[in-house]
Protein backbone atom coordinates (compact mmCIF):
# COMPACT_ATOMS: atom_id res chain seq x y z
CA UNK A 1 0.00 0.00 0.00
CA UNK A 2 1.27 3.63 -0.75
CA UNK A 3 -0.16 6.52 0.44
CA UNK A 4 0.33 9.94 -0.50
CA UNK A 5 -0.47 13.79 0.31
CA UNK A 6 -1.28 16.80 -2.38
CA UNK A 7 -2.30 20.06 -2.11
CA UNK A 8 -4.79 21.84 -4.01
CA UNK A 9 -3.10 24.95 -5.97
CA UNK A 10 -4.63 28.65 -7.47
CA UNK A 11 -4.06 28.87 -11.07
CA UNK A 12 -2.88 32.36 -11.43
CA UNK A 13 -2.92 32.44 -15.20
CA UNK A 14 -5.29 30.17 -15.88
CA UNK A 15 -5.35 26.68 -18.09
CA UNK A 16 -9.02 27.34 -19.84
CA UNK A 17 -9.21 24.92 -23.11
CA UNK A 18 -8.00 21.41 -24.09
CA UNK A 19 -6.55 21.42 -27.46
CA UNK A 20 -6.79 17.46 -27.39
CA UNK A 21 -9.10 16.30 -24.90
CA UNK A 22 -7.81 12.73 -25.01
CA UNK A 23 -4.45 13.51 -24.26
CA UNK A 24 -5.58 16.61 -21.99
CA UNK A 25 -3.20 18.40 -24.02
CA UNK A 26 -4.37 22.49 -23.33
CA UNK A 27 -4.14 25.35 -25.22
CA UNK A 28 -2.04 27.46 -23.64
CA UNK A 29 0.39 27.15 -20.46
CA UNK A 30 -0.71 27.95 -17.14
CA UNK A 31 0.83 28.97 -13.92
CA UNK A 32 -0.51 28.52 -9.90
CA UNK A 33 0.62 28.53 -6.50
CA UNK A 34 0.27 25.58 -4.65
CA UNK A 35 -1.43 26.30 -1.12
CA UNK A 36 -1.11 24.97 2.24
CA UNK A 37 -5.29 24.31 3.57
CA UNK A 38 -6.66 22.24 1.46
CA UNK A 39 -5.34 18.68 0.69
CA UNK A 40 -6.48 14.99 -0.40
CA UNK A 41 -4.74 12.29 0.87
CA UNK A 42 -4.95 8.59 -0.80
CA UNK A 43 -3.77 5.31 -0.39
CA UNK A 44 -3.65 2.98 -3.12
CA UNK A 45 -3.39 -1.18 -3.17
CA UNK A 46 -2.96 -3.86 -5.94
CA UNK A 47 -5.09 -6.57 -5.33
CA UNK A 48 -6.50 -9.60 -6.50
CA UNK A 49 -10.17 -9.03 -7.34
CA UNK A 50 -12.36 -8.34 -10.43
CA UNK A 51 -12.36 -4.88 -10.61
CA UNK A 52 -10.53 -1.26 -9.13
CA UNK A 53 -12.35 0.08 -5.98
CA UNK A 54 -12.93 3.95 -5.05
CA UNK A 55 -13.92 4.82 -1.26
CA UNK A 56 -13.88 8.38 -0.98
CA UNK A 57 -14.52 9.99 2.66
CA UNK A 58 -15.07 6.24 3.73
CA UNK A 59 -17.93 5.48 1.09
CA UNK A 60 -17.81 3.60 -1.92
CA UNK A 61 -18.15 5.80 -5.02
CA UNK A 62 -18.74 5.23 -8.83
CA UNK A 63 -15.23 4.51 -10.69
CA UNK A 64 -14.56 7.53 -12.78
CA UNK A 65 -13.32 7.19 -15.98
CA UNK A 66 -10.64 9.53 -15.45
CA UNK A 67 -9.88 7.70 -12.93
CA UNK A 68 -9.69 4.36 -14.12
CA UNK A 69 -7.58 6.32 -17.31
CA UNK A 70 -5.16 6.90 -14.57
CA UNK A 71 -4.50 3.78 -13.11
CA UNK A 72 -4.90 2.24 -16.62
CA UNK A 73 -1.76 3.92 -17.46
CA UNK A 74 0.19 2.87 -14.06
CA UNK A 75 -0.75 -0.83 -15.16
CA UNK A 76 0.56 -0.25 -18.46
CA UNK A 77 3.84 1.41 -17.61
CA UNK A 78 4.64 -1.30 -14.52
CA UNK A 79 3.61 -4.26 -16.32
CA UNK A 80 0.94 -4.93 -12.98
CA UNK A 81 -2.46 -6.67 -13.55
CA UNK A 82 -4.48 -6.19 -10.86
CA UNK A 83 -6.92 -4.06 -9.45
CA UNK A 84 -6.53 -1.12 -7.28
CA UNK A 85 -7.77 -0.38 -4.23
CA UNK A 86 -8.35 3.53 -3.62
CA UNK A 87 -9.46 5.33 -0.40
CA UNK A 88 -9.01 8.67 -0.89
CA UNK A 89 -10.14 11.30 2.41
CA UNK A 90 -10.47 14.78 0.87
CA UNK A 91 -9.98 17.91 2.73
CA UNK A 92 -11.51 20.43 0.70
CA UNK A 93 -14.59 21.36 0.24
CA UNK A 94 -15.76 19.23 -3.04
CA UNK A 95 -16.85 20.82 -6.16
CA UNK A 96 -16.87 24.16 -5.52
CA UNK A 97 -14.28 25.65 -7.69
CA UNK A 98 -11.53 24.76 -5.00
CA UNK A 99 -10.10 22.41 -7.58
CA UNK A 100 -10.60 19.31 -5.40
CA UNK A 101 -9.71 17.18 -8.81
CA UNK A 102 -6.43 19.25 -8.81
CA UNK A 103 -4.89 17.74 -4.95
CA UNK A 104 -7.09 14.17 -6.31
CA UNK A 105 -5.13 13.79 -8.85
CA UNK A 106 -1.97 14.80 -7.96
CA UNK A 107 -2.38 12.24 -4.77
CA UNK A 108 -3.64 9.71 -7.11
CA UNK A 109 -0.26 9.48 -9.35
CA UNK A 110 2.40 9.40 -6.97
CA UNK A 111 0.10 6.71 -4.50
CA UNK A 112 -0.74 4.48 -7.47
CA UNK A 113 2.74 4.49 -9.31
CA UNK A 114 4.16 4.07 -6.14
CA UNK A 115 2.45 1.02 -5.52
CA UNK A 116 3.21 -0.54 -8.95
CA UNK A 117 6.26 -0.33 -7.82
CA UNK A 118 7.40 2.71 -10.45
CA UNK A 119 9.70 5.17 -9.14
CA UNK A 120 8.60 8.01 -11.72
CA UNK A 121 10.60 11.72 -11.62
CA UNK A 122 8.48 14.60 -11.05
CA UNK A 123 8.06 15.49 -14.42
CA UNK A 124 6.68 11.88 -14.90
CA UNK A 125 4.20 12.06 -12.07
CA UNK A 126 3.23 15.78 -13.20
CA UNK A 127 2.27 13.94 -17.12
CA UNK A 128 0.46 10.99 -15.68
CA UNK A 129 -1.78 13.40 -13.13
CA UNK A 130 -2.36 15.54 -16.05
CA UNK A 131 -4.32 12.78 -17.36
CA UNK A 132 -6.31 12.73 -14.72
CA UNK A 133 -7.21 16.78 -14.16
CA UNK A 134 -5.29 19.28 -15.98
CA UNK A 135 -4.19 21.19 -13.21
CA UNK A 136 -3.35 18.10 -11.42
CA UNK A 137 0.25 18.21 -13.21
CA UNK A 138 0.50 21.35 -11.61
CA UNK A 139 0.02 19.85 -7.80
CA UNK A 140 2.62 17.61 -8.29
CA UNK A 141 5.24 20.03 -7.14
CA UNK A 142 4.85 23.52 -4.00
CA UNK A 143 5.06 27.09 -4.55
CA UNK A 144 4.93 28.60 -7.90
CA UNK A 145 4.44 25.85 -10.89
CA UNK A 146 4.05 26.65 -14.32
CA UNK A 147 2.76 23.81 -16.89
CA UNK A 148 4.03 24.23 -20.52
CA UNK A 149 1.36 23.54 -22.63
CA UNK A 150 3.62 21.42 -25.01
CA UNK A 151 3.19 19.76 -28.66
CA UNK A 152 2.53 16.00 -27.40
CA UNK A 153 2.05 13.51 -23.89
CA UNK A 154 5.48 14.01 -22.75
CA UNK A 155 6.30 18.14 -23.49
CA UNK A 156 3.14 18.80 -21.38
CA UNK A 157 4.59 18.79 -17.99
CA UNK A 158 4.71 20.90 -14.93
CA UNK A 159 8.01 22.65 -13.36
CA UNK A 160 8.62 24.87 -10.10
CA UNK A 161 7.81 28.43 -11.86
CA UNK A 162 11.48 30.10 -10.53
CA UNK A 163 14.20 27.29 -11.82
CA UNK A 164 14.55 24.75 -9.20
CA UNK A 165 13.00 26.35 -6.23
CA UNK A 166 9.55 25.42 -4.30
CA UNK A 167 10.00 27.49 -1.76
CA UNK A 168 8.51 31.08 -1.42
CA UNK A 169 10.27 33.55 0.85
CA UNK A 170 8.19 36.59 0.48
CA UNK A 171 4.74 37.51 1.84
CA UNK A 172 1.92 36.59 0.01
CA UNK A 173 -1.31 35.14 1.05
CA UNK A 174 -4.29 33.22 -0.66
CA UNK A 175 -7.78 34.13 1.19
CA UNK A 176 -10.41 31.51 0.05
CA UNK A 177 -13.80 32.95 0.22
CA UNK A 178 -16.49 30.64 0.57
CA UNK A 179 -19.45 31.97 -0.96
CA UNK A 180 -21.49 28.96 -1.69
CA UNK A 181 -20.60 25.27 -0.85
CA UNK A 182 -23.04 23.43 -3.74
CA UNK A 183 -21.97 21.72 -6.57
CA UNK A 184 -20.58 23.71 -9.75
CA UNK A 185 -23.60 24.09 -12.27
CA UNK A 186 -21.06 23.14 -15.35
CA UNK A 187 -17.84 21.25 -15.24
CA UNK A 188 -14.84 22.69 -15.90
CA UNK A 189 -14.25 20.36 -18.68
CA UNK A 190 -17.59 21.45 -19.95
CA UNK A 191 -17.09 24.90 -19.51
CA UNK A 192 -13.41 24.78 -21.31
CA UNK A 193 -15.64 22.60 -24.13
CA UNK A 194 -18.59 25.71 -24.78
CA UNK A 195 -15.82 28.27 -24.83
CA UNK A 196 -13.25 26.47 -27.47
CA UNK A 197 -16.25 25.58 -29.48
CA UNK A 198 -18.33 28.59 -29.88
CA UNK A 199 -16.55 31.94 -27.87
CA UNK A 200 -15.24 34.49 -30.73
CA UNK A 201 -12.57 35.72 -28.25
CA UNK A 202 -11.35 32.30 -27.58
CA UNK A 203 -8.20 32.35 -29.26
CA UNK A 204 -7.44 36.12 -27.95
CA UNK A 205 -7.84 34.13 -24.59
CA UNK A 206 -5.18 31.46 -25.35
CA UNK A 207 -2.74 33.93 -27.15
CA UNK A 208 -3.11 36.31 -24.52
CA UNK A 209 -3.05 33.66 -21.59
CA UNK A 210 0.22 31.96 -22.79
CA UNK A 211 1.81 36.28 -22.95
CA UNK A 212 0.74 36.88 -19.36
CA UNK A 213 3.07 33.53 -18.29
CA UNK A 214 6.53 35.89 -18.59
CA UNK A 215 4.86 38.87 -17.21
CA UNK A 216 3.36 36.59 -14.57
CA UNK A 217 6.58 35.06 -14.02
CA UNK A 218 9.14 38.37 -13.56
CA UNK A 219 6.39 39.54 -11.25
CA UNK A 220 7.36 36.45 -9.06
CA UNK A 221 10.71 36.98 -9.23
CA UNK A 222 10.52 40.28 -8.33
CA UNK A 223 8.41 39.47 -5.37
CA UNK A 224 5.97 41.64 -6.86
CA UNK A 225 2.72 40.81 -4.64
CA UNK A 226 0.83 43.96 -5.91
CA UNK A 227 1.75 43.03 -9.62
CA UNK A 228 1.20 39.36 -9.61
CA UNK A 229 -2.20 40.01 -7.89
CA UNK A 230 -3.04 42.23 -10.78
CA UNK A 231 -2.17 40.28 -13.73
CA UNK A 232 -3.93 37.07 -12.17
CA UNK A 233 -7.27 39.32 -11.67
CA UNK A 234 -6.88 40.40 -14.92
CA UNK A 235 -6.44 36.58 -16.75
CA UNK A 236 -9.19 35.09 -14.73
CA UNK A 237 -11.74 38.03 -15.90
CA UNK A 238 -10.32 37.28 -19.51
CA UNK A 239 -11.21 33.04 -19.07
CA UNK A 240 -14.56 34.42 -17.28
CA UNK A 241 -14.79 36.37 -20.69
CA UNK A 242 -15.18 33.66 -22.77
CA UNK A 243 -17.84 32.09 -20.87
CA UNK A 244 -19.91 35.41 -20.97
CA UNK A 245 -19.29 35.59 -24.65
CA UNK A 246 -20.20 31.72 -25.68
CA UNK A 247 -23.09 30.72 -27.40
CA UNK A 248 -25.41 29.96 -25.43
CA UNK A 249 -23.86 32.47 -22.77
CA UNK A 250 -23.20 31.02 -19.25
CA UNK A 251 -20.94 32.39 -16.50
CA UNK A 252 -19.97 30.90 -12.91
CA UNK A 253 -20.68 34.19 -11.07
CA UNK A 254 -22.88 34.37 -8.53
CA UNK A 255 -24.26 37.59 -7.65
CA UNK A 256 -22.07 37.49 -4.54
CA UNK A 257 -19.22 37.08 -6.70
CA UNK A 258 -19.54 40.39 -8.08
CA UNK A 259 -20.22 41.98 -4.59
CA UNK A 260 -16.57 40.77 -3.63
CA UNK A 261 -15.06 42.20 -7.02
CA UNK A 262 -15.92 45.60 -6.31
CA UNK A 263 -15.43 45.52 -2.38
CA UNK A 264 -11.80 44.23 -3.75
CA UNK A 265 -11.57 47.53 -5.70
CA UNK A 266 -12.59 49.48 -2.94
CA UNK A 267 -10.01 48.21 -0.09
CA UNK A 268 -7.40 48.60 -2.96
CA UNK A 269 -8.71 51.89 -3.16
CA UNK A 270 -7.39 52.10 0.56
CA UNK A 271 -4.24 51.42 -0.37
CA UNK A 272 -3.90 47.43 0.46
CA UNK A 273 -3.35 45.33 -1.88
CA UNK A 274 -6.52 42.94 -2.73
CA UNK A 275 -7.45 41.16 -6.29
CA UNK A 276 -9.42 38.70 -7.10
CA UNK A 277 -9.20 35.24 -8.81
CA UNK A 278 -12.07 32.99 -9.90
CA UNK A 279 -11.93 29.49 -11.42
CA UNK A 280 -15.22 27.56 -12.39
CA UNK A 281 -17.15 28.11 -9.24
CA UNK A 282 -18.40 31.08 -7.23
CA UNK A 283 -15.80 31.12 -4.04
CA UNK A 284 -13.20 33.64 -5.08
CA UNK A 285 -9.87 33.92 -3.49
CA UNK A 286 -8.03 36.78 -3.23
CA UNK A 287 -4.51 37.68 -3.60
CA UNK A 288 -3.11 39.80 -0.81
CA UNK A 289 -0.37 40.52 1.29
CA UNK A 290 0.10 38.38 4.68
CA UNK A 291 0.39 41.17 7.00
CA UNK A 292 -2.82 43.07 5.02
CA UNK A 293 -5.03 39.37 5.82
CA UNK A 294 -6.86 40.34 9.18
CA UNK A 295 -7.32 44.12 8.14
CA UNK A 296 -8.81 42.70 4.62
CA UNK A 297 -11.07 40.16 6.47
CA UNK A 298 -12.54 42.80 8.70
CA UNK A 299 -13.21 44.91 6.27
CA UNK A 300 -15.39 42.28 4.05
CA UNK A 301 -17.19 41.47 7.54
CA UNK A 302 -18.41 44.81 8.01
CA UNK A 303 -20.40 44.19 4.80
CA UNK A 304 -20.64 40.80 4.19
CA UNK A 305 -20.93 38.75 7.92
CA UNK A 306 -22.33 35.77 6.22
CA UNK A 307 -18.83 35.00 4.58
CA UNK A 308 -16.49 32.51 5.79
CA UNK A 309 -12.57 32.82 4.83
CA UNK A 310 -9.94 30.63 4.71
CA UNK A 311 -5.94 32.06 4.80
CA UNK A 312 -4.04 29.90 2.81
CA UNK A 313 0.30 30.52 2.22
CA UNK A 314 2.07 28.84 -0.28
CA UNK A 315 1.68 25.01 0.32
CA UNK A 316 4.23 21.81 -0.20
CA UNK A 317 4.26 19.50 -3.55
CA UNK A 318 2.95 15.88 -3.53
CA UNK A 319 4.49 13.50 -1.13
CA UNK A 320 4.52 10.21 0.58
CA UNK A 321 2.80 9.79 3.53
CA UNK A 322 4.38 7.04 6.28
CA UNK A 323 1.42 3.95 6.99
O1 LIG B 1 -8.02 20.63 -14.19
P1 LIG B 1 -9.44 20.94 -14.31
O2 LIG B 1 -10.09 20.18 -15.39
O3 LIG B 1 -10.18 20.85 -13.01
O4 LIG B 1 -9.59 22.47 -14.79
C1 LIG B 1 -9.17 23.56 -14.02
C2 LIG B 1 -9.63 24.82 -14.61
C3 LIG B 1 -9.45 26.06 -13.76
O5 LIG B 1 -9.45 25.74 -12.39
C4 LIG B 1 -10.62 26.99 -14.02
C5 LIG B 1 -8.18 26.81 -14.12
C6 LIG B 1 -6.89 26.21 -13.66
O6 LIG B 1 -5.89 26.42 -14.36
O7 LIG B 1 -6.83 25.58 -12.58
Amino acid sequence: MSRARAYTNIALVKYWGKRDPQQMLPFNSSLSLTLDQFYTETSVTFVDDVADQFYLDGEVQPVSAKITHVIDLVRAQSGLQKAALIRSDNHVPNAAGLASSASAFAALALAASTAAGLKLSRRELSILARHGSGSASRSIYGGFVVWHAGQDDQSSFAEPAIANTEQVDFPIAILAVLVDQSQKKVSSSAGMAASVATSPFYPVWARTAEAAIPKMTAAIAAKAVDKIGALAETNAMQMHATTLSADPPFTYFEPETLQIWEKAREIRRKGLNCYVTLDAGPNPKLICQLQDVEKIIHEFQKEFPNLTFTSCRPGPGAYLVNE
